[in-house]
């Protein structure tokens, strides 16, 4: 394989890295609402030219408040699915058994974290924000694919984290300092999750058959769709949110230019920016060239 990830150096460098929840958020550490929370490429809002600039940041937070959630929810399947792969590997690599439980510890903190982002974002906000769920039903549908098609869907989910602070977040100097700092340290650990995931998805595909590897990407694709459903769901969820929050109807064309750009902007976030991911297709390529041209055209449909 092209890549000179290992457990060993996985595990040090989290090691070095590791953050308390209770550290980023709490007391003094508190949501700033006259800043925006999402990066542009990522929210995609100011396009709604209709908007006054203060309804445009408060979509633009009704989107940050749907990414703490989705996140929320995400994490919810990682965590078991670590913890089962973790526990089929307890003999053997020492490296290996303590990076898969260090990995495992980190999403149950990130779960926390997101959580306690979504009570203060609550406190402060001042109305009610929607989210698809439960997460628990989610976790079932995921988790009922094969181990290879869920760590292709979660190797995804790792590099999109590390796209979206890497390119939308961190030279970016509107964005109120706590959530910035929020979406720092996800990336931080996450960028450990990438290695320690590549190395799983290659475990996995290497004692695959090849109608196994096919019937991974096709799972991979049913992640997706499922995942697109509920976008679509959450879209009319952010306009609801959207049109409490700011005390005022949408006419037709108004909605309808909304749902276009916040249906576009999930879909940018949550699936585009993984699926063309150059490392994630990169590792799906060496498993299944077919495959990574099945994901390429799957792609177009998200960016
Ligand atoms: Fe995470
Ligand atoms: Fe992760």
């Amino acid at each position: 394989m092209q890549n000179n990830y290992t457990y060993q150096g996985a595990l040090e460098a989290s090691e070095r890295i590791g953050w308390r929840v209770e550290d980023i958020i709490g007391g003094d550490k508190q949501l700033n609402f006259t800043k925006p929370f999402m990066p542009e490429s990522l929210a995609q809002v100011r396009k709604l030219s209709f908007l006054t600039a203060s309804e445009q940041r408060k979509l633009n937070q009704i989107r940050g408040h749907e990414y703490l959630s989705m996140f929320g929810l995400v994490e919810e399947f990682i965590l078991p699915y670590v913890v089962d792969h973790a526990r089929s590997q307890l003999s053997g690599d020492n490296y290996r058994v303590r990076a898969l439980l260090q990995f495992a510890g980190e999403e149950a903190k990130h779960i926390h974290l997101f959580k306690r982002f979504r009570e203060e974002f609550e406190t402060g906000f001042g109305s009610k924000c929607d989210f698809i769920g439960p997460a628990e039903d989610v976790k079932r549908f995921v988790l009922s694919h094969s181990p290879l098609g869920v760590a292709i869907a979660i190797l995804h989910i790792e590099w999109m984290t590390l796209r979206h602070y890497i390119e939308g977040v961190k030279d970016n100097q509107d964005l109120d300092p706590l959530f910035k700092s929020l979406l720092k340290h996800h990336w931080l650990e996450e960028s450990q999750h990438t290695k320690l995931d590549t190395l799983i998805v290659e475990a996995l595909a290497e004692a695959a058959t090849e109608k196994e590897i096919d019937q991974a990407f096709q799972e991979y694709a049913d992640i997706g769709g499922f995942l697109d459903n509920g976008i679509k769901q959450q879209t009319e969820f952010d306009i609801e949110s959207f049109i409490n929050a700011a005390g005022r109807n949408l006419s037709k064309s108004e909605r309808e230019a909304m749902t276009g750009a916040v249906l576009k902007g999930m879909r940018w976030t949550y699936l585009g920016t993984g699926m063309t991911h150059a490392n994630f297709l990169a590792t799906v390529e060496q498993i299944s060239p077919e495959g990574k041209k099945q994901i390429e055209a799957m792609a177009r449909l998200f960016c």
